[in-house]
């Protein structure tokens, strides 16, 4: 099975966590993308959605979906979004679209967090997916100084500004065995937006599509 059908399976199962006149959070990235057309193929009406990127918001416009800013929003019931890599406590890696900072807010505004992946995307232990963090351009080399002391190699996104105009480092030999405590610590420094490690607020289900069908994991389970 393609990682495409694996990654529309995971999505449909989303869909069932949709109630019907919701105002839904969604993320960004090509499993997203599967599931905003699912939305619209399967005509599930929604009074809005608030959206991670330029890019889920056009695709949501086309749809015909009603995109509102998160200020005129407040709490959000659902957040659908993927991950770049998932581990088993939920915590994952994300940022590899670029959308880490929208993302974030938008999970951090949640109630719950359904993560939608292929299979691919689990491991034991994150870290194998370059870590995307975003960066005010005026720190980049700062920033860049204070990884490669932590012991990482970060490399600058070429081609990359993000939708709030920012740059993002990719980084690569970080220590992450704790990643709660590095999402802290690079968090604080200054020049740093946004790190992809969901670590402090993970996905509260993690719904894994592959060839065998649909595994549904819940944080602390
Ligand atoms: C976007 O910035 C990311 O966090 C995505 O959620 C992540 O890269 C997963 O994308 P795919 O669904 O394309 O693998």
């Amino acid at each position: 099975m393609s990682q495409d059908n694996a990654k529309r399976r995971a999505a449909e199962a989303a869909i069932e966590h949709v109630n019907g006149g919701d105002v839904l959070g969604v993320g960004t990235g090509s499993t997203v993308n599967i599931f905003i057309d699912l939305l619209a193929e399967k005509r599930i009406r929604l009074e809005a959605t608030v959206s991670s990127s330029d890019a889920s918001s056009e695709r949501l416009e086309r749809h015909g979906y009603k995109v509102v800013d998160l200020n005129s929003a407040g709490t959000l019931d659902l957040y659908i979004d993927g991950a770049d890599e998932a581990d088993p406590h939920l915590r994952l890696i994300k940022g590899g679209g670029g959308a880490l900072t929208r993302e974030k807010i938008v999970a951090e505004a949640s109630r719950r967090f359904v993560c939608i992946v292929d299979e691919s995307k689990c491991v034991k232990r994150l870290g194998e997916f370059p870590l995307p963090i975003e960066v005010i351009p005026m720190a980049r080399s700062m920033v860049a100084r204070k990884l490669v002391a932590m012991g990482g190699q970060p490399k600058l996104r070429e081609g990359c500004t993000t939708d709030n105009g920012n740059v993002i480092l990719d980084v690569t030999g970080l220590e992450l065995t704790d990643p709660i405590k590095v999402e802290a610590e690079l968090n604080q420094f200054p020049g740093i937006v946004t790190v992809g490690l969901f670590a402090r607020r993970g996905a509260d289900l993690l719904i894994v599509g592959s060839a065998d069908g649909v595994d549904t994991r819940r944080a602390g389970s």
